[in-house]
């Protein structure tokens, strides 16, 4: 075990920062008084610099010259209809990304985390713990697959945190599910269709950002699952988003199959990929909370930008 304190002078490098988990973990490392190197393909924020997590040399020299105590991988490509398109950067980005740090973190012996995904499982059950079977669908679903896989087989101190539905970041950085549904409000959208026969668990960033550093702080090497608590289909949580906001007598969400998006959303997903944080909860690690909390405060976002348009 090697834990690290999350705390004053920590010397911390994360690559992937300028998405919408980069946007809570660097918040939380900041807070703590952390000494954060954050990198990311595109120099979004005044406090990123440029790396590429595809080019080992290169971001090798990155970290080495920053010499971090702790390694955060965030780099991916999330977006499951670009993984199917691009598949070659898909690979390069996802799986030999986490394989690039991963050899860097053993070189300089600190312990390195990497964000896997629920989507890693192929749905056949209603629901996952830390120790069932992945059977990846899709190119994003199997080039995380793979790097998860290399982590936990060859990175001699790694943390392997598995998440769900992101929902973090805002209006500005939020690439996913609740942008999607507020950019189609805004857009003066008043029946959003919505799928109910996709179950997942969301996970606020925030709280994730404050699970990770829980899990480091333990030294408690290994894989875990990290959403937050409950479950949901894409339909509950749209309808529960559109009530946050006040916008229900406006706004109808109305119940589609999978179908009705086929051609959009064309790459393969399963029906369900619920996570459960059985490890988190044995080891007293879990700081996830219910979804519908934490989407009742993150809403608090939207409404403030609503309000301002
Ligand atoms: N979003 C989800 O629903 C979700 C769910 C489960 C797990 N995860 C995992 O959580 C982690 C963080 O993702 P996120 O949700 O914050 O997604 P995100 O907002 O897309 O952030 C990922 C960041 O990585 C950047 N990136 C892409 N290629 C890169 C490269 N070659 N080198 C360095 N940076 C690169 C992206 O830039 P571009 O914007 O230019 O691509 C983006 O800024 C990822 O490992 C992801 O697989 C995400």
């Amino acid at each position: 075990m090697n834990p690290v304190k999350i705390d004053s002078g920590v010397r911390v490098y994360v690559a992937g920062c300028g998405g919408m988990l980069g946007d809570a973990i660097y918040a939380r490392l900041k807070t703590a008084g952390a000494d954060v190197k954050a990198t990311d393909i595109n120099c979004i924020e005044s406090w990123l610099e440029y790396g590429d997590v595809r080019d080992l040399v290169s971001i090798r020299k990155s970290i080495v010259d920053f010499a971090p105590e702790l390694i955060i991988n965030l780099a991916a490509l999330t977006d499951l209809e670009h993984c199917e398109y691009e598949q070659e950067n898909a690979w390069l980005t996802n799986a030999l990304g986490a394989e690039n740090l991963g050899l860097i973190a053993n070189e300089l012996d600190v312990p390195y985390v990497y964000i896997s995904t629920a989507g890693v499982f192929d749905g056949a059950r209603d629901l996952y713990n830390d120790f069932h079977t992945p059977n990846p669908l899709s190119v994003y679903a199997q080039s995380k697959y793979y790097g998860e896989q290399y982590v936990f087989n060859s990175v001699r101190q790694h943390y392997v945190l598995r998440a769900g539905w992101m929902m973090g970041g805002g209006p500005a950085k939020d690439k996913k599910f609740i942008n999607k549904i507020y950019k189609q409000i805004c857009a003066g959208v008043t029946e959003l269709c919505v799928v109910d026969d996709k179950l997942g668990t969301p996970t606020y960033t925030v709280d994730f950002a404050d699970g990770l550093c829980a899990v480091v702080e333990s030294g408690q090497f290994g894989l875990y699952n990290m959403v937050s608590n409950g479950s949901a289909s894409r339909f509950v949580v749209a309808h529960e988003f559109v009530r946050l906001l006040g916008l229900a007598n406006t706004v109808k969400v109305t119940s589609v199959s999978s179908s009705y998006f086929k051609e959009q959303y064309f790459a393969q997903r399963p029906v369900s990929e619920k996570l459960l944080n059985l490890k988190l909860n044995q080891r007293g690690l879990n700081r996830m909370r219910d979804w519908r909390i934490c989407l009742e405060e993150y809403a608090e976002v939207f409404k403030t930008d609503y309000a301002s348009r």
